[in-house]
């Protein structure tokens, strides 16, 4: 599939299941994901972590990530984004490309961390909660979740084009930023941004849905990524007992227990 045709799209699944104009240009996108790929590996605890990224996009530095890992799962819902994922990563070494239930499959309290980059504000919270009880139940009891990308409950898509412009200007991009702004514009994203919805958190509301979900949280200093008026955090499983993914309908029905070679989306 390319480009949208305006009306069709009703869901935000629908949106990212398309080429978006969220990014200006190839070297916008580049310089995006190799800043996010340095910004994980901070909290990669070692070379044989287990990494999973959820929604993870097209995940452009992920073999750079990869190498500082001992497996990289990759995530993402829309089977558009996954296709390109497995074109480019399945040949790759310690890169995973899993499709939904091969998610599900991954063993319980394996993982050293789970990833949501610019992943929350699409969801609605009872598709948050859900996850936030997937990731409790997946991660080691000394891993860590990292939620990057957050927009505070002030923000406002002006703010964020603002945003994008002066990364533009900072990194040789400004009239490509321009243009992809006004492409935005026109595109679904406005709308399905004010009729299906963009999730914002506080400090304090983040932390404390964390809390409620098993995590003990703590705000980064600066945000992973461009925007420095995004939060991000880390958070911890809490020593409260672990989580069960019973309300995450569909995981829990499939009964899946994949071994993780096999997780691996082929083309
Ligand atoms: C804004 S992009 C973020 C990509 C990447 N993490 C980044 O920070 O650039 C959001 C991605 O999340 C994916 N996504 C949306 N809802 C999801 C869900 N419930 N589970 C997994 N992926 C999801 C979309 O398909 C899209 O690729």
């Amino acid at each position: 599939m390319t480009a949208h045709s305006q009306a069709a799209v009703a869901s935000w699944l629908e949106f990212w299941s398309a080429d978006t104009a969220i990014y200006a240009n190839a070297r916008h996108k580049e310089l995006h994901y190799a800043a996010l790929a340095r910004g994980i590996a901070e909290h990669a605890p070692s070379k044989i972590a287990r990494v999973l990224d959820h929604g993870c996009g097209e995940a452009l530095s992920a073999a750079t990530l990869a190498r500082g890992c001992g497996a990289l799962f990759l995530f993402d819902a829309s089977p558009y984004v996954r296709s390109k994922l497995v074109a480019l990563f399945s040949d790759t070494d310690r890169i995973f490309v899993l499709h939904d239930g091969a998610l599900c499959g991954i063993e319980d309290a394996s993982l050293d961390l789970v990833v949501a980059a610019s992943l929350i504000q699409y969801l609605s919270q009872a598709e948050l909660r859900a996850l936030l009880d997937l990731w409790r139940a997946k991660l080691k009891a000394d891993g860590a979740l990292l939620i990057a990308d957050i927009p505070a409950p002030q923000s406002t898509a002006v703010a964020d084009a603002l945003s994008l412009l002066v990364f533009g200007l900072r990194s040789r991009f400004f009239v490509a930023a321009l243009l992809s702004l006004a492409r935005l514009y026109f595109s679904p994203y406005r709308r399905l941004r004010r009729d299906v919805g963009f999730s914002r958190y506080s400090a304090a509301e983040i932390s404390a849905l964390l809390g409620r979900h098993g995590f003990e949280a703590r705000i980064l200093p600066k945000n992973i990524g461009h925007d420095s008026r995004r939060l991000a955090v880390v958070a911890k499983p809490s020593g409260a007992s672990k989580r069960q993914v019973q309300d995450f309908g569909d995981c829990a029905a499939d009964g899946l227990a994949l071994a993780v070679p096999s997780c691996k989306e082929t083309r």
